[in-house]
């Protein structure tokens, strides 16, 4: 049979209210010799309070929800880690969702999560949003957004990153390399940060006197089959000396792609891509990026999200995350148009 409130509090000879406020930390009021006793026996017969008990006392249930569009990308994989390990040091557990980018997942989770009771949510938002919708649509506990725009009732901090100046310093590095012909693939059009990405690389071009040409932006999908599947069914214009991926994971596609016709990178054409995800470091060649550090990310969601929860802060704020570009080895400096037989990709 398990040992009970009860008998920790016979053994250690206390009573069970002491035994209780050892057990939630709130222990301000007890000798430190009556703590270490307590916490002794509570050790040594592998005490395990019962979570549900305990939630009806503190009226929390130390648990918090973090959904994520497409756990399949690692940039959302270690904002997760991230967030995960927040929690988990300030004595959280963390229920994990995975939205597939659509909208309607990400409700239903929101309210699973809410019926579990989870004391509050880290919301990465899925790419369709419906603005009329989720305006209407009250969350009964705290929610901090990150990363894209969501427009739900209860949002009460966001952690984003500013998506104009990224984009604009990966350009502003390609023009100085120079760069004029700058292809944009990007992912999904709808969503508030590739409109950002879109404003930083029009602004890049407009300060260097580049006329912009509507035809060198392309969307799609943040996924890297659609950078792969996109130069395998298009001939790039001869023009285009560079490619600025909307994220790593499209880079990586592209490389793919341009290795399998041949074409080498970064002496036929630079890539750039956005995120800087653990593979843009490993694959030949190294992928210049604009990092965005997504583990961070998560930490600091969770850490917003536990101060308001514990009324610690109640600000309705925005976090801004410094992006930070990374050159490797996938740009380099307009190519000539004479060719050579070197290259860094094969
Ligand atoms: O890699 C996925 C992209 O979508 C990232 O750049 C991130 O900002 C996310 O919203």
């Amino acid at each position: 049979m398990s040992v009970t409130i009860k008998d920790i509090a016979r053994l250690a000879g206390v009573s069970i209210a002491t035994v209780s406020k050892v057990v939630n930390n709130k222990d301000f009021d007890i000798s430190e010799g009556t703590r270490v006793r307590v916490q002794k026996i509570i050790d040594e017969e592998n005490y395990r309070p019962n979570s549900l008990a305990r939630s009806m006392i503190t009226k929390t249930t130390k648990t918090v929800g973090l959904i994520i569009p497409d756990v399949r990308n690692p940039f959302f994989t270690d904002l997760a880690r991230g967030a995960e390990d927040c929690a988990k040091e300030n004595g959280y557990s963390l229920l994990f969702c995975n939205s597939d980018d659509v909208l309607e997942k990400e409700i239903e989770y929101i309210n699973t999560l809410v019926e579990k009771q989870v004391d509050g949510i880290v919301l990465a938002g899925s790419i369709n949003r419906n603005k009329a919708l989720e305006e209407k649509y009250s969350v009964t506990v705290p929610i901090v957004s990150l990363d894209r725009k969501v427009y739900f009732k209860g949002i009460q901090a966001t952690v984003e990153i500013d998506n104009v100046t990224g984009a604009h310093d990966a350009i502003e590095y390609l023009i100085q390399s120079g760069h004029k012909d700058i292809l944009f693939l990007s992912g999904q059009e709808e969503v508030d940060i590739s409109k950002d990405r879109l404003i930083g690389y029009k602004k890049a071009l407009e300060e260097n006197h580049i006329p912009f040409n509507p035809k060198c932006v392309i969307f799609g999908l943040y996924k890297s089959e659609f950078g792969y599947q996109y130069i395998m069914e298009n001939d790039l214009p001869k023009e285009v000396t560079a490619i600025f991926c909307g994220n790593d994971l499209i880079a990586l596609g592209v490389i793919k792609a341009l290795k399998s016709k041949k074409i080498k990178v970064p002496k036929d054409i630079s890539i750039m891509g956005f995120d800087d995800i653990s593979l843009a470091s490993i694959n030949t060649p190294e992928l210049t990026t604009v990092k965005q550090p997504s583990y961070e990310f998560g930490y600091i969601a969770v850490q917003r999200l536990i101060d308001i929860i514990e009324g610690i802060t109640n600000r309705k704020d925005k976090f801004e995350i410094k992006t930070e570009l990374i050159i490797r080895e996938s740009t380099a400096p307009r190519r000539n148009d004479t060719k050579s037989d070197d290259d860094v990709a094969e």
